[in-house]
């Protein structure tokens, strides 16, 4: 198959672009921070202008697009609302509608956000209520998605892995951290059930291959608190568990709203795939496994911004 996938120069891209090119030919987007691999072709383009998402399509001509590109950033959002409208549903909904068209099948991301965690263990039915600016754009780009283009694949999605920064992912803020030895803090209210990038990214492959279309919580088959994450990953690299102070996520002063309890459903998954995602400990082997074979120093290799890393 041929793959367009947007946002490879993102936490989740840059893993998905990597698994898929095992297989598949990869065509990579980039928007500020080029790259530079011989796993897939990689082009820079800017997805908002107009006529850019026409242009992309017709030159690539792609079977499956997965689209990663995003304002993920949950501060940046509360910001910039108006590019965070732009990013988060103006260019998913563009896409959508020209993938559509072109007859190509689409998977777009979306969060675990849209909910507002009061209650937990949310399925694909249950009633969304975004709490910020970036979930409220995320919910409403999914609409538009599902507006625009009814065949695509909608993934709501949380995630974990290594990123080209170094600083894309919770794991990485732990790990890093913890590794020189830096004092951090981790939410003892705050639930969820994050996916290895590289798992979610052969997930969607499966998902696309199997035919599948409308909405789908891609997450892992359990869940955990931030705090209890921060100390398995730890325990995972054999850190100190004593540098992670348990607070409370109202304690921290974050500008956008967190949804405390994001505890997903994914029986529906489950059971039109077949398969159960993996669990969050088996997501963190393989983590601490792609660490061991210097995955993470791969990734910082690719970039060509000159930009430095934390490593
Ligand atoms: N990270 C998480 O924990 C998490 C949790 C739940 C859901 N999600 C969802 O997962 C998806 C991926 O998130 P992520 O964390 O991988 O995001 P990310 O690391 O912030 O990456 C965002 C990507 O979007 C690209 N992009 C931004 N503006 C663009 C534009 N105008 N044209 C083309 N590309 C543009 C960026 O390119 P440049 O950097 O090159 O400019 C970058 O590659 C998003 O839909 C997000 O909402 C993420």
């Amino acid at each position: 198959m041929k793959i367009l996938v947007t946002g490879v120069s993102g936490l989740l891209g840059i893993n998905v672009a990597i698994e898929a090119a095992q297989h598949h030919d990869v065509v990579g987007i980039v928007n500020n921070h080029p790259l530079r691999t011989q796993a897939f072709s990689v082009k820079q383009v800017d997805l908002r202008p107009p006529g850019a998402i026409e242009r992309l399509l017709d030159s690539v001509q792609p079977d499956w697009v997965i689209h990663c590109a995003a304002l993920a950033n949950l501060e940046a959002c509360e910001k910039e609302p108006q590019l965070a409208r732009e990013l988060n549903i103006d260019l998913p909904q563009k896409l959508a509608s020209h993938v559509a068209r072109g007859g190509a099948r689409l998977l777009h991301v979306s969060t675990d956000a849209v909910f507002d965690g009061y209650t937990g263990n949310y399925a694909e039915e249950d009633t969304p209520n975004p709490l910020s600016v970036y979930a409220q754009t995320k919910l409403a780009g999914e609409r538009a998605v599902q507006d625009a283009n009814p065949d695509a694949v909608i993934a709501r999605v949380n995630l974990f892995g290594w990123s080209l920064s170094g600083r894309r992912s919770l794991a990485e803020f732990f790990f890093y951290n913890l590794q020189v030895g830096n004092p951090v803090k981790g939410f003892t209210d705050v639930f969820f059930c994050p996916l290895l990038a590289n798992d979610m990214a052969n997930l969607f492959l499966k998902i696309l291959a199997r035919g599948l279309k409308g909405l789908y919580h891609v997450f892992s088959s359990d869940s955990i608190s931030k705090y209890t994450f921060g100390l398995t990953i730890a325990n995972t690299f054999a850190l100190n568990t004593e540098l992670i102070a348990p607070i409370s996520v109202s304690a921290a002063g974050l500008r956008a709203a967190r949804s405390p309890n994001l505890t997903m459903c994914v029986d529906k998954l489950i059971h039109d795939l077949g398969e159960t995602p993996p669990t969050i400990s088996t997501g963190l082997d393989r983590f601490y496994a792609l660490y061991q074979q210097g995955y993470p120093q791969m990734l910082s290799k690719l970039c060509i911004s000159g930009e430095e890393t934390i490593r």
